[in-house]
This record gives C-alpha cells, sequence and structure tokens, in this order.
C-alpha cells in the first residue's frame, strides 16, 4: 500500500511567522528519499499554507507522484491545468474550517464535477473525488468517469469508543471493496495517525493513504525521515497488498 505524504503543514509553520522557513520543498524531497510514494499539497483559495510558488516547485523537484488537494473553484482548475499534477483530489472547501471538514457531496453539482473530470483529463491530470464511505457517492464518482475516491477516515479516526470505531472501520471496508470492484483506485485519509492507522492499511480494496498532520507533528520531535520512514514500515506490517 502506498503512502502519500501531505506537507501543507510545514508551509503551516513557515506562514506562522511569513518567512522563508520551514522550506515545504526540503520537506517534500526528504518524505520521498524516506520512502513516500507521493507528495500530497492543499492550495486553498486563501492560500494560508501552500502557495502559487510551492505548487511550481513541487512539480518541477519531486520525482514520485504530485497530488494537487483543491476545490473544484474556476482559479485552481486554471492552476491546476497549467501546473498538470499527476492526479487532483477534489474536495470541499470552506473558508473558516481548520482542516477539510467532511467529504464532498456528488450529488450536488454533478455536472460540474464531470466537466472537471473532463478537463482534467483532456490534461492527462488523473481525478479522484474525497467522499465518505458511501456506495451512492462512489457511484456517483464512477458515473462521471472518475479514476479514484478517496474514503475520508475522519469519522473512524474521532470515534470514541472500540465499537464506533468498529462500525466506522467496517463502512471504510465495505465502501473500498464497492469502490475496487467498480474499477476504482481507492485511497484514504484524514485524522491517521501511528495508532489508528494499522487496521485501515490492512484493508485490501485500498491501494494509497493519505497522510499529513500526524506525520508532519512527530517529524517535530524525531524528524521528517524518521516519521515517514517509520509510518511506511507500520502500512507494510499491516498491508497485505
Ligand atoms: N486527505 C484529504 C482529502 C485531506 O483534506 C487531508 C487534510 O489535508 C488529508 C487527507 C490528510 O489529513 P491529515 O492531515 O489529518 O493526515
Amino acid at each position: 500500500m502506498n503512502l502519500n505524504v501531505n506537507i501543507d503543514h510545514v508551509a503551516t509553520l513557515r506562514q506562522a511567522r511569513g518567512g522563508i522557513e520551514p522550506e515545504p520543498i526540503t520537506a517534500a524531497l526528504i518524505a520521498e528519499l524516506a520512502g513516500a510514494t507521493g507528495i500530497v499539497c492543499h492550495l486553498r483559495e486563501d492560500r494560508r499554507h501552500i502557495n502559487d510558488r510551492d505548487l511550481s516547485l513541487l512539480k518541477k523537484l519531486i520525482q514520485t507522484k504530485l497530488d494537487l488537494e483543491m476545490a473544484a473553484t474556476p482559479e485552481i482548475i486554471q492552476i491546476a491545468v497549467k501546473t498538470k499534477p499527476d492526479l487532483v483530489t477534489i474536495v470541499p472547501e470552506k473558508r473558516e474550517e481548520l482542516t477539510t471538514e467532511g467529504g464532498l457531496d456528488l450529488s450536488v453539482d454533478t455536472e460540474k464535477f464531470e466537466l472537471l473530470c473532463q478537463t482534467m483529463h483532456e490534461n492527462g491530470i488523473e481525478v479522484s473525488f474525497f467522499v465518505e464511505p458511501n456506495n451512492r457517492l462512489i457511484q456517483i464518482a464512477k458515473d462521471i468517469s472518475a479514476d479514484m475516491v478517496e474514503l475520508h477516515t475522519g469519522n473512524y479516526a474521532n470515534a470514541k469508543s472500540e465499537q464506533a470505531k468498529l462500525i466506522e472501520l467496517e463502512k471504510i471496508n465495505s465502501a473500498a471493496e464497492f469502490a475496487s470492484k467498480l474499477g476504482l483506485k481507492v485511497a484514504a485519509g484524514h485524522g491517521l495517525n501511528y495508532l489508528n492507522t494499522p487496521p485501515i492499511a490492512a484493508i485490501k480494496y485500498i491501494n494509497e493513504l493519505s497522510i499529513g498532520h500526524s506525520i508532519i507533528s512527530r517529524s517535530v520531535f524525531v524528524g521528517i525521515e524518521r516519521a515517514v520512514k517509520e509510518m511506511v514500515e507500520l502500512i507494510n506490517r499491516s498491508s497485505s497488498i
């Protein structure tokens, strides 16, 4: 199972002082050396962490896969088409949120998302939609020609009891199976850390994980290289693919 490392929070730290350090590009390159199979960044409308310069340098410098998380707004779509990441992951975006809250409702504005898929495909960019583990939404993603779905693991990560966690895990497992059988690639992410990732990594229908906050948090103490390596090892120990 692949691990794509989200480096937004390195940029968040840089923006705290509005200066030039820490450099998110350095973080991305070290993450790649440590075994990340891709780098994820979210270019938000308000540019609160990753900015246009970061995205352009990442595209030039990383050697694995660049996954641009983005809202389906005309400005960011235009930037994606110009930058040509390997993959765009479409997320809902609210200005007031601290991080992405919940999956995208593909049943609203479906035509807009279908058009987005067409535009990205014409430019050689794959499309993933960040959705709740819900078969109806996954079917819509398939119907509008998505390449991948990323299943939101936030409810699993935030579950308070073991029983609630198991219920959320089963939802993710069965949604991943449904998506995989439709021929979609399957990713999962949000709120995954060194304690709750193993059961998700054991789901055989999931191809890749997108993890940011926990890895960057651990890297404050042990460095990015070790933080990424530890997550890669943990995933490899748990994963059957
Ligand atoms: N996947 C998506 C679609 C996200 O929006 C985020 C948060 O930026 C992540 C994965 C990573 O979540 P976390 O930072 O909690 O690991």
